[in-house]
């Protein structure tokens, strides 16, 4: 099987079941799509270099991350309107990422309110957007705490909407009837828009600090010098993120991005990276550039549309076991035992 050639077919089930409008919104990038098919490529242009005659032991992939210890490196990224890929939306996901031990981080953007997911008795990271009126942000961090949300996910690769352009052609602007952003309810009962603030700066993770006890996050970093700011301002952990290719189109890939950043963070606080990871070997690339975790966006709503709770159970357990299995491969029994050395560019 060719890498990632399960998780393409996941993404072509999807595809049959899915309102051709809404699986363009979920698959679609920026622009001209560069950095969104460039995130793949970047994983694919990799190949491994294995150790061998390493001894005999089990792989274990257990992993701690700010405020969870997980079995595997591997955690659900943040991706808004799970209620188009499955009626039961975000719940549904939930349940599935329960099944496989996993971690689920709730978009600001879900279209299940938070303290119905976390009734799923999954594990969940909280992704913030912070909004200009930071009275309702608050009481949002007050509620995703509440919930039993053991981070937040600080987004800031999203100062202004990305322009995606699948859904302009379809003119895709409104979500069916019914479907709104629960997280988004104020106290009165009305649902806000949600506003991307261009004018969040650093001071933004002060604020959420004097808000929360919860660790903090931050999503969308790729230059290494704002993971190095980010560290400066206290931060327990920093996605490497192009948002899915969906912001800045001709952002760099982030497993490009990756090794710069980890560099800069000399080991002080954990890195995530997503985009493009689609299979264990890309997972195991990631791990080997210096990535203590990986998350997954889009493959989990193709599980998702397919499948329900199953569908992304399924699509967990087997990168998970892919991952395991090719770490067997290449001599290595922990995340720790993954380094550079164990990659190249042909
Ligand atoms: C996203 N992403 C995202 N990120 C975020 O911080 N808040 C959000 O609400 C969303 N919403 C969202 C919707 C959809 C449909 C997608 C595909 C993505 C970005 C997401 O967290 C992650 O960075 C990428 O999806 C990772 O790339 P892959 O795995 O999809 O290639």
């Amino acid at each position: 099987m060719v890498p990632g050639g399960r998780a393409r077919e996941v993404e072509r089930g999807a595809r049959d079941v899915l309102d051709p409008v809404h699986f363009d919104y979920l698959a679609g990038g920026a622009g001209d799509e560069r950095t969104l098919t460039g995130n793949e490529d970047a994983f694919a242009r990799r190949r491994l270099v294995p150790r061998v005659l390493r001894g005999p032991g089990p792989v274990d992939l257990s992993t701690d991350l700010p405020g969870v210890r997980l079995a595997a490196p591997v955690v659900v990224a943040p991706t808004a309107f799970h209620r188009l890929a499955h009626r039961d939306g975000e719940a549904a996901t939930a349940a599935g990422v329960a099944a496989a031990g996993g971690l689920l981080t709730v978009s600001t953007m879900a279209t299940t309110a938070v303290e119905g997911i976390a009734a799923t008795g999954a594990a969940l990271w909280f992704q913030l957007y912070v909004q200009p009126d930071r009275a309702f942000t608050a009481a949002l961090v007050a509620r995703a705490e509440a919930a039993g949300c053991r981070a937040l996910v600080l987004t800031v690769d999203s100062p202004v909407r990305g322009r995606h352009g699948r859904d302009e052609r379809h003119g895709f602007t409104e979500l069916p009837p019914g479907v709104v952003c629960e997280n988004l309810r104020a106290a009165d009962g009305r649902v806000r828009d949600l506003v991307v603030d261009p004018d969040l700066g650093w001071d933004a993770v002060a604020w959420l600090r004097g808000r929360t006890t919860l660790p903090v996050l931050v999503k969308g970093v790729l230059h290494p010098a704002d993971a190095r700011l980010a560290v400066e301002h206290g931060v327990d952990g920093i996605v490497v993120s192009n948002h899915g290719g969906r912001q800045l189109d001709g952002a760099v890939s982030t497993l490009d991005a990756l090794p710069a950043v980890v560099e800069a963070v000399a080991g002080r606080v954990p890195v995530l990276l997503d985009g493009g990871v689609r299979s264990g070997v890309d997972a195991l690339v990631a791990l080997a550039l210096g990535a203590d975790a990986v998350m997954l966006g889009r493959p989990v709503l193709w599980g998702l549309a397919l499948g329900g709770a199953d569908g992304v159970r399924a699509v967990l357990e087997d990168l998970t076991d892919e991952l395991a299995h090719a770490m067997a491969l290449v001599g290595a029994h922990r995340p720790a035992d993954l380094t550079p050395d164990l990659v190249t560019v042909p």
